[in-house]
């Protein structure tokens, strides 16, 4: 998977419509399960890894790289932090897909848990990394 071709602007506006799109796919993903529909909720999670993966991809190659071309080890450190929760939210987001193959006991609470990590990180992104980055072109 590549960078998307975007400006760092445009780009930064795509991460935050995404930022907001995530807690409805989870929902739909928890709300289609709970009805029963196992063959539906199951390409909404994948969806979810699909635009995660993306979004991680564009934040480390472009968002990341600005703030490492522009900013020394010490002034970067608190926004490569930030970064460090990719980590954490793409195991999250994993293991979700991978609780499916195990009977789904999991997946729920794997899920609400993507939905509270991923919430403080995108407000860390938002509120520190992008205003940073927005000054710095
Ligand atoms: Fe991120
Ligand atoms: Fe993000």
């Amino acid at each position: 998977m590549k960078p998307r071709n975007l400006e760092p602007k445009e780009l930064i506006e795509k991460l935050k419509e995404e930022h907001r799109e995530l807690p409805a796919l989870i929902d739909d993903t928890i709300l289609t399960y709970q009805v029963g529909n196992l063959s539906g909720a199951f390409p909404v999670l994948v969806q979810i890894r699909d635009l995660l993966s993306q979004h991680t991809i564009d934040e480390e190659a472009v968002i990341l790289k600005i703030i490492l071309d522009k900013l020394n080890k010490e002034e970067s450190e608190k926004y490569v932090d930030i970064m460090r929760d990719h980590v954490a939210i793409m195991k999250n987001v994993d293991d979700a897909v991978e609780s499916t193959y195990t009977g789904w006991t999991e997946t729920v609470a794997l899920m609400e848990n993507l939905r509270k990590i991923s919430a403080e990180h995108h407000r860390r992104e938002e509120e520190i990394l992008f205003p940073k980055v927005l000054e710095l072109l």
